[in-house]
């Protein structure tokens, strides 16, 4: 078992082609806090990466076990998106694909929660999304807007030489979403009261 991120939350393990992420005790807590602060995320993250397996490509989810805070997932044998990003030659085509995704996970009413380049990864020109923990099932359009709201402020901080035209090129894949003028209107707003921080 090879450990290949030790995280704030989780500590994640590569064993035969499977990605074991355990969500860790904090001794600081009282215990039976401690237990449901990572039961919950445990089986959400596990509910929707199944949810969302239906309609973008994500990890499939082989086992959930929120005894032992485990979810044991397909291990995507792919790059991060962050790392590569800056300098992908089809970086228009893939921000349309991230646009497109988003779109997908927002019609099913999927919020995310945390849509960052570090929670994508690139095999064979697809992009899989991971990390659902802090996701949510949402029909409000504000949930929409603020999820995208989040996207465009990782992409600032993190791509900040190409954020812009990226999210501009995200947005015209997020398009296919059936609420796409509301869920504009409404980030507008949600941008001129800039009171959403994004986790980076
Ligand atoms: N299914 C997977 N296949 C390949 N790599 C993965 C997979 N899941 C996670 N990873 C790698 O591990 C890293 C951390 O995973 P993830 O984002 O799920 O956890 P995290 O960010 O530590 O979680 P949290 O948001 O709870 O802090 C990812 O950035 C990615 O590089
Ligand atoms: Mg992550």
């Amino acid at each position: 078992m090879k450990i290949i991120q030790r995280g704030a939350e989780a500590i994640l393990y590569l064993e035969h082609n499977k990605i074991i992420k355990e969500r860790i005790k904090k001794s600081y807590r009282i215990p039976e806090i401690d237990i449901e602060k990572r039961k919950y995320p445990t089986r959400r993250e596990a509910k929707l990466l199944q949810e969302a397996s239906k309609i973008i490509y994500v990890p499939r989810v082989f086992e959930m076990d929120d005894k032992n805070m485990k979810v044991i997932m397909e291990y995507i044998d792919g790059k991060r998106l962050k790392d590569i990003f800056d300098n992908l030659k089809n970086r228009r085509e893939i921000c349309s694909k991230i646009g497109n995704s988003i779109a997908r996970l927002h019609d099913n009413d999927i919020i995310h929660s945390d849509l960052t380049t570090s929670n994508m990864i690139l095999k064979d020109d697809r992009v899989y999304f991971i990390d659902f923990g802090l996701g949510f099932i949402s029909k409000k359009i504000e949930d929409k807007a603020v999820d995208l709201h989040l996207m465009k402020q990782a992409l600032d901080s993190k791509h900040y030489n190409n954020s812009e035209e990226s999210f501009k090129l995200i947005l015209e894949g997020y398009k296919a979403s059936k609420n796409y003028n509301e869920v504009i209107k409404k980030l507008e707003k949600v941008e001129s009261r800039g009171r959403y921080k994004a986790r980076v």
